[in-house]
């Protein structure tokens, strides 16, 4: 198994890794996302729909436990939330198993209990959030890292982008034949 660590000190560092992610995303993708609430699990699927140039999240006329986002490549992005779900039953009607691995790259937010039902390929993307280190010294961002601040700020709806002192140490790892393929071809200099 194949697993690459970054740190991420923006919101802006987020899109940034989920534009490299977006690379290597193959159609048939599964992305399990983990990490507690405020990790940034969310950010980094919006990163990946804006990377791939969704421009309006499609919400799930139902209820927000999947988002669709339509990109110019025709393809879509799934993104689930299966915080609340807590069965194979209720999992069933999120409608999960219809798409991931099939419609499209499918990313899945607190969707460890049901990982055994997804088959034995797939990335797993942990989001720790880590104290900023008080002796490192400010380093000064490059324009392309300003750039992607100015467009993480913008696109951030939600509370105050960087506004909380703490990195995001992104692990990733790939499972199976496939994941670890395309997983070599990933690198994102931050
Ligand atoms: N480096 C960072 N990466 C991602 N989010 C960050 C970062 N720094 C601060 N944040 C903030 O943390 C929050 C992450 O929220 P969200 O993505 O909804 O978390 P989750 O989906 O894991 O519960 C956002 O308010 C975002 O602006
Ligand atoms: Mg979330």
């Amino acid at each position: 198994m194949e697993s690459l660590a970054f740190t991420s000190k923006s919101l802006g560092d987020t899109f940034a890794l989920a534009k490299a992610f977006s690379e290597v995303l193959g159609p048939e993708s599964i992305v399990f996302l983990s990490g507690e609430l405020g990790a940034g699990k969310t950010a980094f699927v919006q990163g990946i729909a804006r990377a791939l140039g969704s421009e309006n999240p499609v919400t799930s006329p139902t209820f927000n436990l999947m988002q669709e986002y339509d990109v110019p490549s025709g393809q879509t992005i799934f993104h689930f939330d299966l915080y609340r779900i807590e069965d194979e039953d209720e999992l069933g009607e999120t409608g999960l198993l219809d798409v991931a691995g099939i419609e499209g790259p499918t990313f899945i937010e607190w969707g460890e209990p049901f990982q055994s039902l997804l088959g034995e390929d797939f990335f797993e993307i942990k989001i720790e959030r880590v104290a900023e280190d008080a002796n490192a010294e400010a380093v000064p961002k490059d324009a392309n890292a300003e750039s992607n601040d100015a467009a993480a700020d913008k696109n951030n709806n939600s509370t105050v982008a960087n506004s909380d002192h703490f990195n995001r140490l992104f692990t990733f790892s790939a499972h199976g034949k496939e994941a670890e393929k395309l997983t070599r071809g990933f690198t994102c200099k931050l």
